[in-house]
């Protein structure tokens, strides 16, 4: 089970920063050259919010079957905060993605509320540039690749 949910985890991600990066880029691109908001640009943001919210699915199920959990029991949460690989699994990165997700979540239905292009293209790229700031900034790097 935890090997699977690793897996899926693991490999989903890629698709998850990657879409993300390329609505950012759109984004800010449709903010520069003033073009108009299109139906690509309203699916790319949908299919961005859709797979992050995927990801953070098979992250909870993974935070309780993964082996750190167990850690809570073992050294208890003094002892998890101790420990920098503890606390980056168990605190840290869930605590970024999720934050991470909410951004994402709240830039796309105020965007969609928008009537005209520029603020829509704006809202867009405010939100989910903090999101993958945040997203950057606490993935396991060193693990992932
Ligand atoms: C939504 C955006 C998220 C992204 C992009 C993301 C990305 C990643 C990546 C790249 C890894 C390293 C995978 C590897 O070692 O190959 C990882 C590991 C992990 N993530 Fe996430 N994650 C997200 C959300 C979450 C959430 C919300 C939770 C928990 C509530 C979570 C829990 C974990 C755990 C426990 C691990 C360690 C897995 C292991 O031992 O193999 N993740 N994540």
């Amino acid at each position: 089970m935890y090997e699977t949910v690793s897996f899926i985890h693991s490999w989903w991600a890629y698709l998850v920063v990657l879409v993300l990066i390329i609505t950012v880029i759109l984004s800010f691109v449709g903010l520069a050259s003033k073009k108009d908001y299109g139906a690509t640009d309203f699916r790319l943001a949908l299919f961005t919010l859709i797979t992050t919210h995927i990801q953070l699915l098979i992250g909870i199920v993974l935070y309780f079957v993964a082996p750190y959990f167990q850690a809570f029991g073992q050294v208890g949460m003094g002892g998890v905060m101790k420990d920098s690989t503890l606390r980056l699994y168990l605190v840290e990165h869930p605590l970024m993605m999720i934050l991470a997700v909410i951004l994402i979540t709240i830039g796309y239905s105020k965007h969609k509320k928008k009537l005209t292009s520029r603020p829509k293209f704006k809202t867009l790229a405010i939100f989910y540039t903090i999101a993958l700031i945040f997203m950057l900034s606490r993935i396991p790097w060193s693990a992932w690749f």
